[in-house]
C-alpha cells in the first residue's frame, strides 16, 4: 500500500477534480504491474496495472488506494477489468465516497474476488482530503493555511519583510503545493505589501493554473498588482464586503477581476464554491489566517517553521485567534513531518487522528 500511496502522489496536480490513486498488481510475493491515474479523465490506476501485467494479472492481489469503481464514467468500471482479469484479492485502502462510484468492493465480492477494505485508510485519507471534503461539505471549498514562520512565530519582520523567511528547498516545496490546489488565497495586506503573482513555478504544471483569490474587505486593491495586470490569463477573484471595493469597481471589472461581494469569510468561501473552486491555500497572512481559523474554516494547516529568530515587532503568524484554556483548545492530528533543507515541514488536519496514524 505504501508503493500504491506513492505513485498516486504523482498525480497531484494533474487529476482533480477527480482523486488521486494508485495501484500495485502482485502475485507470488512478485509486483507484476502498476499504475497511477495520470491524468483527469484519462485511465484509472488500475486498468493501466492490469495492462502493464497481462496474463500474470490472474490469481493476482489488487492493492489501491481507492475502492475501485464500478460506474462508466469518462472509463469503464474497474471493477468490470479487474474481475474479467481473474484478480483473486483486492486490497483497497478507503471506500470511495462518490455515491456514483462506490459499492466496487460489493460488486467484487459478489463476483468471488475477496475483498479488504481500510488498509492504509488514514494515509489514504489524508492524500486525498480536498476530494473527501467535497462528499463531506460541499458548500465550500477544502481550505488549507500555509505559513512560513520563524521560530518565534513571525511571518515577516518588523518592516514587513517576509523574503525570505524559509530556505530555497521549501519555497520549490511551496511551488508543488500550489499545483494541488483550485486557488491560492492572501490576504488584503500581503497582497498589497508582497505583490506576489501567486503562481506556480515548480516541478509540477498543473492541469489548470490556480485561480487567485485575494481576501479585502475595504477592497483597496491597485490595478498596478501582479495579480490584477495578469487577470486575463489566470484568473483572480477579489472577495470584498458588501461595500468594498470603493470606486475601483470599473478598473478591476476591465482588469478581468471577479469581485464577489459577501458578509464574511464564510459567505466569501461559499462563493468561492460556486465559482467552481473546491480546494483553497491560503497562504497568509496573520490576520485573514487567524480571522479564518477563529471561525473554524480551516481544514488543514501545512507549517514551515524557519531556524531564524526575529523578536519583538515581527508580524504575528496568527493574528485575532481567540484565547482558550489548554481543556478548550483544539488538538490537531500530524499527518506529516519533514525536513526540507534547514526548514521543518509540519502538515495537520483538524480532523482528529485515526487510530492507525
Ligand atoms: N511568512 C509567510 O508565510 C507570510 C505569508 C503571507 C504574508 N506574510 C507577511 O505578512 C504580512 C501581512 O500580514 P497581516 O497579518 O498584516 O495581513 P493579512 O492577513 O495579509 O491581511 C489582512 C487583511 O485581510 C483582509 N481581510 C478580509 N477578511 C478579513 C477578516 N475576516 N479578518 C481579517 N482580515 C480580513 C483585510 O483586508 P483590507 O484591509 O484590504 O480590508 C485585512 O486588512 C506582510 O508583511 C507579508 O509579507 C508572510
Amino acid at each position: 500500500m505504501e508503493r500504491a500511496l506513492a505513485l498516486a502522489w504523482r498525480g497531484w496536480g494533474r487529476v482533480a477534480p477527480n482523486p488521486m490513486v494508485g495501484a500495485v498488481l502482485l502475485r507470488d510475493g512478485a509486483v507484476v504491474g502498476e499504475g497511477w491515474h495520470e491524468e483527469f479523465g484519462q485511465e484509472h490506476a488500475e486498468t493501466i496495472a492490469l495492462r502493464v501485467a497481462g496474463d500474470r494479472a490472474r490469481g493476482a492481489t489488487a492493492v489501491v488506494t481507492l475502492e475501485p469503481c464500478s460506474h462508466a464514467g469518462h472509463q469503464p468500471p474497474c471493477v468490470e477489468a479487474l474481475i474479467n482479469a481473474g484478480i483473486a484479492r483486492v486490497v483497497a485502502a478507503m471506500p470511495d465516497p462518490n455515491p456514483i462510484a462506490a459499492g466496487g468492493a460489493g460488486r467484487l465480492a459478489a463476483a468471488g474476488v475477496e475483498v479488504a477494505l481500510g488498509i492504509g485508510e488514514a494515509e489514504a485519507r489524508a492524500q486525498n482530503a480536498a476530494f473527501l471534503h467535497r462528499y463531506a461539505r460541499p458548500e465550500r471549498p477544502f481550505v488549507a493555511l500555509k505559513l512560513a514562520t520563524s521560530l518565534d512565530l513571525g511571518i515577516a519582520d518588523r518592516s514587513g519583510h517576509s523574503r525570505w523567511i524559509s530556505g530555497a528547498d521549501a519555497r520549490e516545496y511551496v511551488h508543488w503545493l500550489r499545483a494541488g490546489f483550485d486557488a491560492i488565497g492572501v490576504g488584503g495586506h500581503t497582497a498589497r505589501h508582497d505583490d506576489a503573482s501567486l503562481t506556480v513555478r515548480g516541478s509540477v504544471e498543473p492541469r489548470r493554473p490556480p485561480t487567485r483569490v485575494l481576501f479585502s474587505r475595504h477592497g483597496e486593491i491597485p490595478t498596478s498588482l501582479s495579480a490584477v495586470r495578469t487577470a486575463g490569463e489566470i484568473p483572480t477573484v477579489l472577495v470584498t464586503s458588501a461595500t468594498g471595493p470603493s470606486g475601483r469597481q470599473a478598473s478591476l471589472d476591465e482588469a478581468g477581476v471577479t469581485v464577489r461581494r459577501v458578509t464574511g469569510l464564510a459567505e466569501g468561501l461559499q462563493a468561492l464554491r460556486q465559482l467552481g473552486i473546491e480546494s483553497l491555500l491560503v497562504e497568509g497572512g496573520g490576520r485573514l489566517a487567524g480571522a479564518l481559523l477563529a471561525e473554524g474554516l480551516v481544514d488543514r494547516y501545512y507549517w514551515i517553521q524557519s531556524p531564524v529568530w526575529l523578536g519583538e515587532d515581527a508580524v504575528p503568524a496568527i493574528n485575532g485567534l481567540p484565547g482558550r484554556t489548554l481543556a478548550e483548545g483544539d488538538r490537531w492530528c500530524v499527518v506529516e513531518r519533514r525536513a526540507l533543507g534547514q526548514d521543518t515541514l509540519l502538515v495537520l488536519d483538524r480532523e482528529p487522528c485515526s487510530p492507525d496514524l
